[in-house]
């Protein structure tokens, strides 16, 4: 347990009141915008980063289990390539897939830093301690942050290298422009040389993206009306996760699933800290999140128009998803 002290450091960015204030504008400024929208980072209080890891062992969830294999077949390939490195993740959650890398740079010897930030500081906690017990050697600096805040108080890597990993297909969250402005965000970060590791979710069938946002046993719906039971305890409001209900879809020409709440009737919610009144219409909707599918080629340019030029993709055989690794060019 002494040991454990000397290895692990969780520093929480997110308790100052200053950013508590510009965390509550996005809410204001989506709640009161005509579509109503939220911040997808709401999902993940400690209940939503507990729904998100069962909506990782769905079956129609292929994304997690596609990665996974992806990740198996390279991780060596990954860690003999940096050498060395501070692994930083960026919504790292329940670490489970970065365990992959951890036991590839283990296996090579390599000393390593592993930087998780996540906004859930419970998961953080669990999953870095779980970490530290089965990693002995392993040093942790978790960061309770959003991805911005993390990114810009980064400091210089004492390892000779610096990976950036973004899995799961996280950048699909974000908005095109939103996600020029976070490469631009992750090529500050680094160095030249550096190395950015993102896994992305391909464009395919409907039949088989749609399942996985609408999954039989509902958790995917819990997971999205526990957005609000989040927003009632951070903000003291009075939302009746009743009163709503959980709409996906395909949007095929932009290539996104559009994840909504839907009011079933006509109500006024009140958020208490942010003296925020909210009116419902029957029908009317949150969208909660975007989860964009990606076209590998895009991504290619997009990724070297930022300097962070492609260096190896892995697919799995049908190319549903795929892992880039790209290194900072100068
Ligand atoms: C964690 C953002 C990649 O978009 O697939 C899962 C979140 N939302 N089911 C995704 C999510 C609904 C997930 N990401």
């Amino acid at each position: 347990m002494k040991d454990f002290k000397k290895r692990l450091c969780i520093e929480q960015l997110l308790a100052t009141t200053e950013l508590k204030e510009v965390n509550s504008s996005d809410v204001i400024r989506g709640l009161t915008q005509l579509p109503k929208t939220l911040p997808a980072k709401y999902f993940y209080d400690a209940r939503g980063s507990q729904l998100f890891e069962e909506i990782c062992n769905l079956p129609e969830y292929y994304l997690t289990r596609t990665e996974t294999a992806i990740l198996r077949h390279c991780a060596d390939e990954i860690a003999s390539l940096t050498g060395a490195c501070e692994l930083v993740e960026l919504g790292s959650g329940s670490s489970t897939k970065t365990r992959i890398l951890l036991d590839a740079y283990n296996q090579l010897g390599k000393p390593l830093r592993y930087l998780p930030i996540d906004v859930s500081e419970s998961i953080l906690e669990s999953s870095t301690h779980a970490l530290l017990a089965d990693y002995p050697c392993l040093q942790i600096h978790g960061l309770v942050s959003t991805y911005e805040i993390a990114l810009e108080k980064l400091a210089p890597s004492p390892l000779p290298t610096r990976m950036i990993c973004f899995l799961g297909s996280t950048l699909g969250n974000f908005h095109p422009q939103e996600c020029d402005i976070f490469l631009l965000q992750i090529a500050k970060a680094l160095q030249k040389g550096d190395y950015f590791l993102l896994g992305i979710d391909l464009h395919k069938s409907k039949e088989i993206i749609e399942p996985a946002y609408n999954d039989s046993q509902g958790v995917t719906a819990a997971f999205n009306l526990n957005i609000l039971n989040h927003l009632n305890w951070r903000f003291e409001g009075n939302f009746d996760t009743d009163e709503f209900e959980h709409w996906a879809f395909y949007n095929q020409e932009l290539r996104q699933i559009e994840m909504h709440l839907r009011s079933k009737r006509s109500q006024t919610v009140y958020l208490r800290a942010l003296d925020l009144k909210v009116e419902f219409s029957p029908g009317e909707t949150i969208q909660t999140e975007i989860s964009r599918k990606f076209d590998l080629n895009i991504m290619y340019s997009d990724l070297q128009k930022r300097g962070l030029a492609p260096l190896k993709v892995w697919t799995d055989t049908k190319q549903w998803f795929a892992l880039l690794l790209c290194q900072r060019q100068t």
